[in-house]
Protein backbone atom coordinates (compact mmCIF):
# COMPACT_ATOMS: atom_id res chain seq x y z
CA UNK A 1 0.00 0.00 0.00
CA UNK A 2 1.41 3.10 -0.90
CA UNK A 3 1.10 6.27 1.12
CA UNK A 4 -1.49 8.33 -0.79
CA UNK A 5 -3.27 11.24 1.14
CA UNK A 6 -5.99 11.80 -1.75
CA UNK A 7 -8.39 9.27 -2.92
CA UNK A 8 -9.81 8.88 -6.42
CA UNK A 9 -12.88 7.15 -6.65
CA UNK A 10 -13.35 4.25 -8.68
CA UNK A 11 -16.45 2.07 -9.94
CA UNK A 12 -20.01 3.03 -11.12
CA UNK A 13 -18.73 6.41 -11.49
CA UNK A 14 -19.91 6.62 -15.75
CA UNK A 15 -22.85 4.85 -14.76
CA UNK A 16 -23.85 6.81 -11.96
CA UNK A 17 -23.13 10.56 -14.39
CA UNK A 18 -25.48 8.86 -17.09
CA UNK A 19 -28.10 7.83 -14.90
CA UNK A 20 -28.05 11.14 -13.20
CA UNK A 21 -28.52 13.35 -15.86
CA UNK A 22 -30.86 11.69 -17.61
CA UNK A 23 -33.61 14.05 -18.74
CA UNK A 24 -36.41 13.96 -16.64
CA UNK A 25 -38.12 12.51 -19.25
CA UNK A 26 -35.97 9.17 -19.24
CA UNK A 27 -36.12 9.02 -15.40
CA UNK A 28 -33.78 6.54 -14.21
CA UNK A 29 -35.17 2.69 -14.62
CA UNK A 30 -32.70 1.81 -12.18
CA UNK A 31 -33.18 2.05 -8.20
CA UNK A 32 -29.62 3.88 -7.02
CA UNK A 33 -28.77 1.87 -4.06
CA UNK A 34 -28.24 4.06 -1.03
CA UNK A 35 -24.13 3.11 0.34
CA UNK A 36 -24.22 3.52 3.90
CA UNK A 37 -21.95 1.95 6.85
CA UNK A 38 -23.30 -1.07 7.71
CA UNK A 39 -20.98 -2.23 10.43
CA UNK A 40 -17.80 -0.78 12.09
CA UNK A 41 -15.43 -2.71 14.03
CA UNK A 42 -12.41 -1.11 15.70
CA UNK A 43 -9.75 -2.82 17.49
CA UNK A 44 -6.93 -0.83 18.96
CA UNK A 45 -7.87 2.21 17.35
CA UNK A 46 -7.32 5.05 19.32
CA UNK A 47 -9.30 5.19 22.97
CA UNK A 48 -11.06 1.80 21.51
CA UNK A 49 -9.90 -1.62 22.46
CA UNK A 50 -12.87 -3.46 20.76
CA UNK A 51 -15.91 -1.71 19.39
CA UNK A 52 -18.29 -3.71 17.43
CA UNK A 53 -21.50 -1.64 15.98
CA UNK A 54 -24.16 -2.05 13.31
CA UNK A 55 -25.18 1.08 11.33
CA UNK A 56 -28.50 1.95 9.45
CA UNK A 57 -28.97 4.29 7.08
CA UNK A 58 -30.06 7.84 8.98
CA UNK A 59 -29.00 10.10 11.41
CA UNK A 60 -26.81 8.83 14.10
CA UNK A 61 -26.14 11.23 17.08
CA UNK A 62 -23.00 10.77 18.92
CA UNK A 63 -23.50 11.78 22.40
CA UNK A 64 -20.89 11.74 25.46
CA UNK A 65 -18.97 14.41 27.41
CA UNK A 66 -15.39 15.66 26.20
CA UNK A 67 -12.70 12.97 25.67
CA UNK A 68 -14.66 10.41 25.57
CA UNK A 69 -14.06 9.37 21.71
CA UNK A 70 -17.04 11.08 19.73
CA UNK A 71 -14.21 12.33 16.94
CA UNK A 72 -12.02 9.12 17.13
CA UNK A 73 -15.28 7.57 15.50
CA UNK A 74 -15.79 10.14 12.69
CA UNK A 75 -11.71 9.45 12.31
CA UNK A 76 -12.40 5.68 11.84
CA UNK A 77 -15.17 6.53 9.00
CA UNK A 78 -12.76 9.03 7.17
CA UNK A 79 -10.19 6.62 7.15
CA UNK A 80 -12.17 4.19 6.03
CA UNK A 81 -13.43 6.54 2.72
CA UNK A 82 -10.27 8.40 2.41
CA UNK A 83 -7.61 5.97 3.86
CA UNK A 84 -5.99 9.19 5.78
CA UNK A 85 -7.20 11.05 8.70
CA UNK A 86 -8.86 13.95 8.79
CA UNK A 87 -6.84 15.42 11.46
CA UNK A 88 -4.05 15.30 8.52
CA UNK A 89 -1.92 12.60 11.34
CA UNK A 90 0.38 9.43 10.59
CA UNK A 91 -1.05 5.68 11.46
CA UNK A 92 0.99 5.68 14.71
CA UNK A 93 -1.16 8.45 16.61
CA UNK A 94 -4.09 6.44 15.66
CA UNK A 95 -2.62 3.03 17.53
CA UNK A 96 -3.86 2.70 20.99
CA UNK A 97 -1.33 3.60 23.24
CA UNK A 98 0.74 0.30 24.19
CA UNK A 99 -1.36 -1.24 21.49
CA UNK A 100 1.02 -2.60 18.34
CA UNK A 101 -1.06 -1.63 15.53
CA UNK A 102 -4.91 -0.52 14.54
CA UNK A 103 -7.81 -2.66 13.38
CA UNK A 104 -10.75 -1.37 11.39
CA UNK A 105 -13.43 -3.39 10.00
CA UNK A 106 -16.39 -2.60 8.12
CA UNK A 107 -19.39 -3.37 6.00
CA UNK A 108 -20.47 -1.29 2.90
CA UNK A 109 -23.93 -1.71 1.38
CA UNK A 110 -25.27 0.10 -1.24
CA UNK A 111 -23.97 -1.47 -4.89
CA UNK A 112 -23.79 -5.02 -3.06
CA UNK A 113 -22.52 -5.70 -0.06
CA UNK A 114 -18.18 -4.92 0.81
CA UNK A 115 -16.43 -5.81 3.66
CA UNK A 116 -13.28 -3.99 4.28
CA UNK A 117 -10.03 -4.68 6.35
CA UNK A 118 -7.28 -2.31 7.17
CA UNK A 119 -4.69 -3.16 9.16
CA UNK A 120 -2.34 -0.60 10.41
CA UNK A 121 1.30 -0.90 12.25
CA UNK A 122 4.52 0.39 11.80
CA UNK A 123 5.85 -2.96 10.56
CA UNK A 124 2.43 -4.06 8.32
CA UNK A 125 -0.07 -2.08 6.63
CA UNK A 126 -2.68 -4.30 4.98
CA UNK A 127 -5.94 -3.45 3.06
CA UNK A 128 -8.28 -6.15 2.02
CA UNK A 129 -11.78 -5.33 0.13
CA UNK A 130 -13.93 -8.37 -0.21
CA UNK A 131 -11.60 -10.82 1.32
CA UNK A 132 -8.86 -9.54 -1.23
CA UNK A 133 -5.73 -7.78 -0.59
CA UNK A 134 -5.92 -4.44 -2.30
CA UNK A 135 -2.81 -3.75 -4.36
CA UNK A 136 -3.98 -0.50 -6.69
CA UNK A 137 -5.74 2.36 -4.26
CA UNK A 138 -7.80 3.01 -7.50
CA UNK A 139 -9.62 -0.64 -6.98
CA UNK A 140 -10.40 0.35 -3.54
CA UNK A 141 -11.52 4.33 -3.26
CA UNK A 142 -14.85 4.69 -3.92
CA UNK A 143 -16.32 1.72 -1.92
CA UNK A 144 -17.30 4.24 0.92
CA UNK A 145 -17.17 7.91 0.56
CA UNK A 146 -17.49 10.59 3.09
CA UNK A 147 -17.86 14.03 3.38
CA UNK A 148 -16.20 15.43 7.10
CA UNK A 149 -17.57 18.81 8.66
CA UNK A 150 -15.26 20.00 11.43
CA UNK A 151 -14.12 23.25 13.27
CA UNK A 152 -10.65 22.77 10.77
CA UNK A 153 -12.86 23.48 7.80
CA UNK A 154 -12.93 27.08 8.86
CA UNK A 155 -9.02 27.29 7.40
CA UNK A 156 -11.31 26.61 4.01
CA UNK A 157 -11.90 30.49 4.43
CA UNK A 158 -9.37 31.55 7.10
CA UNK A 159 -6.07 29.48 5.97
CA UNK A 160 -3.48 29.84 2.82
CA UNK A 161 -4.28 29.40 -0.09
CA UNK A 162 -2.88 25.48 0.07
CA UNK A 163 -5.91 24.71 1.61
CA UNK A 164 -8.40 25.71 -0.79
CA UNK A 165 -6.21 23.92 -3.28
CA UNK A 166 -6.61 21.00 -1.19
CA UNK A 167 -10.23 21.02 -1.03
CA UNK A 168 -10.32 21.49 -5.32
CA UNK A 169 -7.50 18.64 -5.27
CA UNK A 170 -9.64 16.29 -3.21
CA UNK A 171 -13.28 17.08 -4.80
CA UNK A 172 -11.56 16.09 -8.19
CA UNK A 173 -9.77 12.90 -6.90
CA UNK A 174 -13.63 12.36 -5.83
CA UNK A 175 -14.63 12.36 -8.89
CA UNK A 176 -12.41 12.73 -11.77
CA UNK A 177 -10.35 9.50 -12.77
CA UNK A 178 -7.48 10.10 -13.33
CA UNK A 179 -6.98 13.40 -11.61
CA UNK A 180 -4.82 11.87 -8.75
CA UNK A 181 -2.09 10.58 -10.91
CA UNK A 182 -1.98 13.77 -12.73
CA UNK A 183 -1.39 15.66 -9.51
CA UNK A 184 1.18 13.06 -8.29
CA UNK A 185 2.77 13.29 -11.60
CA UNK A 186 2.91 17.90 -11.42
CA UNK A 187 4.04 17.73 -7.78
CA UNK A 188 6.84 15.04 -8.71
CA UNK A 189 7.87 16.91 -11.88
CA UNK A 190 7.88 20.87 -9.81
CA UNK A 191 10.09 19.23 -6.98
CA UNK A 192 12.33 18.04 -9.73
CA UNK A 193 12.55 21.21 -11.35
CA UNK A 194 12.72 23.17 -7.76
CA UNK A 195 15.87 20.74 -7.18
CA UNK A 196 17.35 21.72 -9.92
CA UNK A 197 17.16 25.19 -9.56
CA UNK A 198 19.01 24.87 -5.97
CA UNK A 199 22.11 23.80 -7.99
CA UNK A 200 24.30 27.36 -8.45
CA UNK A 201 25.27 26.39 -12.04
CA UNK A 202 21.26 24.88 -13.26
CA UNK A 203 21.43 21.68 -15.89
CA UNK A 204 19.72 23.70 -18.72
CA UNK A 205 18.67 20.55 -20.97
CA UNK A 206 17.49 18.95 -17.52
CA UNK A 207 15.44 22.02 -16.35
CA UNK A 208 13.97 22.25 -20.19
CA UNK A 209 12.66 18.47 -19.77
CA UNK A 210 10.83 19.00 -16.84
CA UNK A 211 9.80 22.67 -17.65
CA UNK A 212 8.10 20.93 -20.99
CA UNK A 213 6.56 18.56 -18.54
CA UNK A 214 5.38 20.99 -15.73
CA UNK A 215 3.28 23.19 -18.66
CA UNK A 216 2.22 19.82 -20.14
CA UNK A 217 1.07 18.38 -16.30
CA UNK A 218 -0.27 22.19 -15.49
CA UNK A 219 -2.68 23.06 -18.11
CA UNK A 220 -4.66 19.99 -17.43
CA UNK A 221 -4.83 20.62 -13.70
CA UNK A 222 -5.94 24.25 -14.53
CA UNK A 223 -8.60 22.73 -16.86
CA UNK A 224 -9.83 20.95 -14.42
CA UNK A 225 -9.71 23.05 -11.65
CA UNK A 226 -11.10 26.01 -14.36
CA UNK A 227 -14.36 23.63 -15.28
CA UNK A 228 -15.15 22.47 -11.55
CA UNK A 229 -15.77 26.13 -10.63
CA UNK A 230 -18.86 26.70 -12.33
CA UNK A 231 -20.40 23.62 -11.40
CA UNK A 232 -19.49 23.83 -7.69
CA UNK A 233 -20.36 27.49 -6.86
CA UNK A 234 -23.79 27.33 -7.68
CA UNK A 235 -24.37 24.70 -5.39
CA UNK A 236 -22.00 26.50 -2.51
CA UNK A 237 -23.93 29.89 -3.03
CA UNK A 238 -27.51 27.98 -2.71
CA UNK A 239 -26.45 26.16 0.58
CA UNK A 240 -24.83 29.23 1.76
CA UNK A 241 -28.49 31.39 1.38
CA UNK A 242 -29.83 29.01 2.88
CA UNK A 243 -27.55 28.85 5.85
CA UNK A 244 -27.35 32.12 6.37
CA UNK A 245 -31.12 33.08 5.03
CA UNK A 246 -30.02 35.38 2.78
CA UNK A 247 -27.91 37.79 4.65
CA UNK A 248 -24.72 38.37 2.06
CA UNK A 249 -24.26 36.86 -1.33
CA UNK A 250 -21.41 34.19 -1.77
CA UNK A 251 -19.05 34.44 -5.20
CA UNK A 252 -16.44 31.90 -5.71
CA UNK A 253 -13.78 33.39 -8.40
CA UNK A 254 -11.28 31.08 -9.78
CA UNK A 255 -7.97 33.01 -9.88
CA UNK A 256 -5.27 30.06 -11.94
CA UNK A 257 -1.40 30.68 -11.10
CA UNK A 258 -1.00 30.98 -14.85
CA UNK A 259 -2.79 33.91 -16.60
CA UNK A 260 -2.99 33.00 -20.43
CA UNK A 261 0.55 30.50 -21.96
CA UNK A 262 2.05 28.50 -18.88
CA UNK A 263 5.42 28.25 -21.37
CA UNK A 264 5.73 31.58 -22.03
CA UNK A 265 4.85 33.21 -18.24
CA UNK A 266 7.52 30.47 -16.76
CA UNK A 267 10.12 31.41 -19.79
CA UNK A 268 9.17 35.26 -18.68
CA UNK A 269 9.81 34.23 -14.82
CA UNK A 270 13.40 33.19 -15.37
CA UNK A 271 15.52 35.90 -14.28
CA UNK A 272 12.80 35.81 -10.82
CA UNK A 273 13.32 31.99 -10.45
CA UNK A 274 16.96 32.36 -10.36
CA UNK A 275 16.77 34.69 -7.57
CA UNK A 276 14.13 32.54 -5.77
CA UNK A 277 15.60 29.14 -6.97
CA UNK A 278 12.22 28.40 -7.33
CA UNK A 279 9.52 27.75 -9.81
CA UNK A 280 7.24 30.99 -9.50
CA UNK A 281 4.02 30.13 -11.83
CA UNK A 282 2.21 27.51 -12.06
CA UNK A 283 -0.98 25.40 -10.55
CA UNK A 284 0.42 25.20 -7.38
CA UNK A 285 0.09 28.83 -6.98
CA UNK A 286 -3.64 28.79 -7.96
CA UNK A 287 -6.20 30.61 -5.92
CA UNK A 288 -9.61 30.11 -4.96
CA UNK A 289 -11.03 34.01 -3.77
CA UNK A 290 -14.29 33.81 -1.66
CA UNK A 291 -16.11 36.92 -1.78
CA UNK A 292 -19.03 37.89 0.61
CA UNK A 293 -20.96 40.51 -1.05
CA UNK A 294 -17.84 41.09 -3.64
CA UNK A 295 -15.36 41.76 -0.01
CA UNK A 296 -13.10 39.21 0.60
CA UNK A 297 -14.18 36.50 3.01
CA UNK A 298 -11.03 36.04 4.99
CA UNK A 299 -10.32 39.81 5.03
CA UNK A 300 -13.71 41.29 6.00
CA UNK A 301 -16.01 37.98 7.18
CA UNK A 302 -16.81 37.34 10.54
CA UNK A 303 -15.84 34.19 12.84
CA UNK A 304 -19.39 33.52 11.96
CA UNK A 305 -19.81 34.18 8.51
CA UNK A 306 -16.10 32.65 8.00
CA UNK A 307 -17.89 29.76 9.75
CA UNK A 308 -21.07 29.75 7.30
CA UNK A 309 -19.13 30.03 4.37
CA UNK A 310 -16.78 26.59 5.11
CA UNK A 311 -20.09 24.92 6.17
CA UNK A 312 -21.39 26.11 2.72
CA UNK A 313 -18.02 24.33 0.92
CA UNK A 314 -18.63 21.28 2.98
CA UNK A 315 -22.72 21.13 1.63
CA UNK A 316 -21.85 22.13 -1.66
CA UNK A 317 -18.65 19.19 -1.98
CA UNK A 318 -21.31 16.28 -0.50
CA UNK A 319 -24.21 18.11 -3.01
CA UNK A 320 -21.72 17.64 -6.06
CA UNK A 321 -20.63 13.98 -4.67
CA UNK A 322 -24.52 12.95 -4.97
CA UNK A 323 -25.47 14.59 -7.95
CA UNK A 324 -22.56 12.90 -9.76
CA UNK A 325 -22.64 9.10 -8.30
CA UNK A 326 -26.18 9.43 -7.41
CA UNK A 327 -25.96 8.80 -3.76
CA UNK A 328 -25.53 11.20 -1.12
CA UNK A 329 -21.88 10.77 0.88
CA UNK A 330 -21.46 9.71 4.40
CA UNK A 331 -21.75 13.21 6.12
CA UNK A 332 -19.47 13.52 9.19
CA UNK A 333 -20.45 16.66 11.31
CA UNK A 334 -18.01 17.16 14.21
CA UNK A 335 -18.84 19.96 17.02
CA UNK A 336 -19.92 22.30 14.10
CA UNK A 337 -23.18 22.37 15.20
CA UNK A 338 -22.43 24.24 18.64
CA UNK A 339 -20.39 27.05 16.86
CA UNK A 340 -23.45 28.33 14.95
CA UNK A 341 -25.96 30.72 16.40
CA UNK A 342 -29.40 29.58 16.39
CA UNK A 343 -30.47 31.14 12.94
CA UNK A 344 -27.63 29.41 10.97
CA UNK A 345 -27.91 26.37 12.99
CA UNK A 346 -31.96 26.46 12.01
CA UNK A 347 -30.93 27.28 8.26
CA UNK A 348 -28.38 23.92 7.97
CA UNK A 349 -30.55 21.34 9.55
CA UNK A 350 -33.13 21.36 6.64
CA UNK A 351 -29.74 20.45 4.10
CA UNK A 352 -29.17 17.46 6.79
CA UNK A 353 -32.77 16.62 6.58
CA UNK A 354 -32.44 16.58 2.69
CA UNK A 355 -29.71 13.67 2.74
CA UNK A 356 -31.82 11.81 5.66
CA UNK A 357 -35.08 11.87 3.67
CA UNK A 358 -32.44 11.06 0.64
CA UNK A 359 -31.62 7.88 2.98
CA UNK A 360 -27.81 9.21 3.37
CA UNK A 361 -25.96 9.10 6.86
CA UNK A 362 -25.25 11.45 8.94
CA UNK A 363 -22.98 10.72 11.56
CA UNK A 364 -22.95 13.88 13.98
CA UNK A 365 -21.21 14.37 17.46
CA UNK A 366 -22.70 16.55 20.30
CA UNK A 367 -22.70 17.15 23.69
CA UNK A 368 -25.43 17.42 26.06
CA UNK A 369 -25.76 21.56 25.90
CA UNK A 370 -25.66 21.14 22.25
CA UNK A 371 -27.66 18.40 20.92
CA UNK A 372 -30.06 19.57 18.18
CA UNK A 373 -33.14 18.48 19.44
CA UNK A 374 -34.91 19.40 16.39
CA UNK A 375 -33.37 16.03 15.03
CA UNK A 376 -34.48 13.73 18.16
CA UNK A 377 -37.71 11.81 17.03
CA UNK A 378 -35.87 10.81 13.60
CA UNK A 379 -32.58 9.94 14.89
CA UNK A 380 -30.81 7.31 16.57
CA UNK A 381 -28.50 8.22 19.65
CA UNK A 382 -25.66 6.78 21.08
CA UNK A 383 -23.77 7.36 24.27
CA UNK A 384 -20.44 7.57 24.10
CA UNK A 385 -18.35 6.72 27.14
CA UNK A 386 -14.40 6.04 27.45
CA UNK A 387 -14.58 4.19 24.44
CA UNK A 388 -17.64 2.95 24.62
CA UNK A 389 -20.54 3.05 22.49
CA UNK A 390 -23.64 2.12 23.60
CA UNK A 391 -27.36 2.55 21.55
CA UNK A 392 -29.79 4.78 23.63
CA UNK A 393 -32.89 4.01 21.72
N1 LIG B 1 -3.67 6.74 20.28
C1 LIG B 1 -4.48 6.87 21.32
N2 LIG B 1 -4.56 5.87 22.25
C2 LIG B 1 -5.39 5.98 23.32
N3 LIG B 1 -6.19 7.04 23.55
C3 LIG B 1 -6.15 8.04 22.65
C4 LIG B 1 -5.31 8.00 21.50
N4 LIG B 1 -5.49 9.14 20.79
C5 LIG B 1 -6.41 9.85 21.47
N5 LIG B 1 -6.81 9.20 22.58
C6 LIG B 1 -7.81 9.63 23.57
O1 LIG B 1 -9.10 9.49 23.03
C7 LIG B 1 -9.98 10.25 23.84
C8 LIG B 1 -11.17 10.70 23.04
O2 LIG B 1 -10.81 11.55 21.99
P1 LIG B 1 -11.91 12.24 21.04
O3 LIG B 1 -11.17 13.27 20.30
O4 LIG B 1 -12.65 11.24 20.25
O5 LIG B 1 -12.87 12.89 22.13
P2 LIG B 1 -14.31 13.55 21.93
O6 LIG B 1 -15.31 12.64 22.58
O7 LIG B 1 -14.52 13.91 20.53
O8 LIG B 1 -14.16 14.84 22.86
P3 LIG B 1 -14.53 16.39 22.59
O9 LIG B 1 -15.98 16.54 22.95
O10 LIG B 1 -13.66 17.09 23.57
O11 LIG B 1 -14.22 16.73 21.18
C9 LIG B 1 -9.14 11.34 24.45
O12 LIG B 1 -9.13 11.18 25.85
C10 LIG B 1 -7.74 11.08 23.91
O13 LIG B 1 -6.73 11.33 24.86
MG1 LIG C 1 -14.38 15.73 19.51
Amino acid sequence: MTNQSLLPHTRSWSSALRLHFCSRACRPRFYFPRVHLAHLRLRDFRNYTRMDADFAPGFHLLLGDNAQGKTNILEAIYLLATLRSFRGVGGTQMVRHGAKGYFIGAKVTGQGEHEIKIYWSAAEKKIALDARPVKKLTDYLGTLRAVIFCTEDLLLVKGPSKARRRFLDLLLTQTQPGYLPLLQRYAHALRSRNALLKHYAVDEVALESFTQELVRLGDELTRQRRELIPRLSPLARLAHRRISHDAEELRIEYQPGVKADFAVELAQSRARERTYRSTLIGPHRDELQLLLNDKSAAQFGSEGQKRTLAIALKMAQAEYLTGLHGSPPVLLIDDVMGELDAKRRAGLLPLLTRVHEKRGQVFMTCTEENWPSELGKDSRRWEIKTGKLECLD
